[in-house]
């Protein structure tokens, strides 16, 4: 030691960059010694992306002005959303997914939450605007974008899950990628005006029952949400994640309908109107009802239930690593509130293990799980199950499938199988 530290004071001017990375590499192979045995072999092999200049080292990059608004890295150029083409015939009436695979943490970056929009992306300039509420109100108000500034605002975590997601695995594994069998998800934080302030404004009468919010684009969509929701924790908000809706998300403005079906979230959002019964709406009947085995329907199940899947490993995202210290990870969600506890199995269901749920647990609102473990390198069939604070354990696909047959589509929140072969490539399966 003595000498390595004569050598250090004495010749420091001497020392390249190159001189000085291999020593402290050195170094802290030493001090690795003491610690564990698995980093010292790393740390002795020579490594030339340590001892060598690369460019990156060498060549100024660019000033703080080339990139006025960032993107993400060019290597980072697959966390993209994806569609399915051949699951709707247009693009403009159509759906694409989040990459949650790629994702960590909760919150989902505005680039990439899915889109769902059944007539295209409305670019709408905010001082064109408007907001009108009619119906069984005192005084029916339209307010700008300016005026909607001036009330009380709130930020808010949810979650947005589209009523669909999951919705072509009722019958069998089908898809090969969480992107794709879960990805109809997007959890940002929300900044907007309670609802209530705005009906309160314009004043309700003793009859006002039901709100139909409207969306500008050329589907006109409209639902009817019940007076209570609305009342409750809804929000007509302008900012996500801090910055302006984007336009795929509704710019300028949206309703959020914390935990309900995503289809009730109307975007580009211009009138509500207040009324004494729910509207009769053609796709409430045909498509957000789920069929149940003897024919009848089950309606107005607007509250998305318990639900998680494991992101990684997972189809997109194989085991390169090989045995050893393996990192699972995974979302888990309740329209009910918090999620209480996951439990992960590596046996396809045999053997249950409490998951780590990290960070914000925050009502209605995505929640990330971790089961840090050693793989043995056999094959595993992985599977998570999340309880919500109401005690709601998600179900299997079979239970499922026997509570409301194999016709329906909407609200899918079974059990995820993923199955993890010896060479780490993921399948989606199902298992009996
Ligand atoms: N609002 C309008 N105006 N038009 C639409 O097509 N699609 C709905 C809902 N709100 C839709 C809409 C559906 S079905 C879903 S799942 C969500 O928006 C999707 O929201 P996102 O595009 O932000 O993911
Ligand atoms: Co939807």
């Amino acid at each position: 030691m003595k000498s390595e530290d004569k050598d250090t004071t004495n010749n420091a001017q001497k020392f390249s960059r190159r001189d000085w990375l291999t020593h402290t590499a050195k170094l802290g192979g030493a001090v690795g010694a003491a610690l564990s045995g698995a980093s010292i072999a790393k740390a002795a092999t020579p490594e030339p992306l340590i001892t060598e200049i690369q460019d990156w080292n060498r060549y100024m990059g660019d000033g703080v002005d080339a990139r006025p608004y960032g993107l993400p890295s060019q290597f980072e150029h697959d966390v993209i959303r994806r569609d399915v083409s051949w699951l709707t015939a247009d693009a403009k009436s159509s759906i694409n997914f989040t990459p949650i695979h790629k994702l960590d943490g909760i919150i989902t970056p505005n680039g990439v939450c899915f889109e769902r929009h059944h007539s295209g992306i409305a670019e709408i300039e905010p001082s064109n605007h408007r907001l009108m509420v009619n119906g069984l109100v005192d005084k029916p108000l339209v307010f700008t974008m300016q005026d909607l500034e001036r009330f009380p605002r709130e930020s808010h975590v949810y979650f947005l899950e589209c009523a669909a997601n999951g919705g072509m695995e009722w019958r069998g594994a089908q898809l090969n990628g969480c992107q794709f069998t879960h990805g109809m998800i997007h959890n940002v934080m929300y900044t907007g005006i309670p609802l209530k302030y705005l009906l309160e404004e314009a004043g309700l009468k003793t009859n006002a029952k039901w709100l139909l919010p409207e969306g500008a684009d050329p589907s006109h969509m409209t639902r009817s949400i019940p007076m209570e929701k609305a009342m409750n924790d809804c929000l007509v908000v302008f900012k996500m994640n801090g910055e302006a809706l984007r336009p795929e998300q509704g710019y300028p403005l949206r309703l959020v309908v914390p935990g309900w079906e995503g289809n009730m979230w109307v975007k580009w959002l211009r009138r509500l109107e207040v009324g004494d019964k729910a509207w009769h709406h053609r796709e409430e009947t045909s498509k957000y009802t789920d069929l149940l085995a003897d024919g009848s329907a089950r309606r107005f199940t607007w509250t998305m239930d318990v639900k998680s899947v494991i992101t990684n490993p997972s189809p997109q995202a194989p085991v390169l690593h090989g045995r050893g210290r393996t990192v699972l990870a995974g979302l888990a969600w309740s329209g009910h509130g918090k999620v209480k506890r996951v439990d992960v199995s590596i046996d396809g269901g045999r053997n249950w293990k409490p998951a780590r749920v990290d960070g914000l647990t925050l009502s209605k609102s995505l929640h990330r799980f971790y089961y840090d473990f050693d793989w043995d390198g056999r094959e595993m069939f992985m599977q998570s199950r999340a309880i919500d604070e109401l005690g709601q354990v998600q179900p299997t696909k079979n239970a499922l499938r026997e509570a409301r047959g194999e016709n329906s589509i909407y609200h899918n929140n079974a059990i995820q199988t993923w199955h993890v072969k010896n060479d780490g490539v993921v399948e989606n399966v199902e298992i009996s």
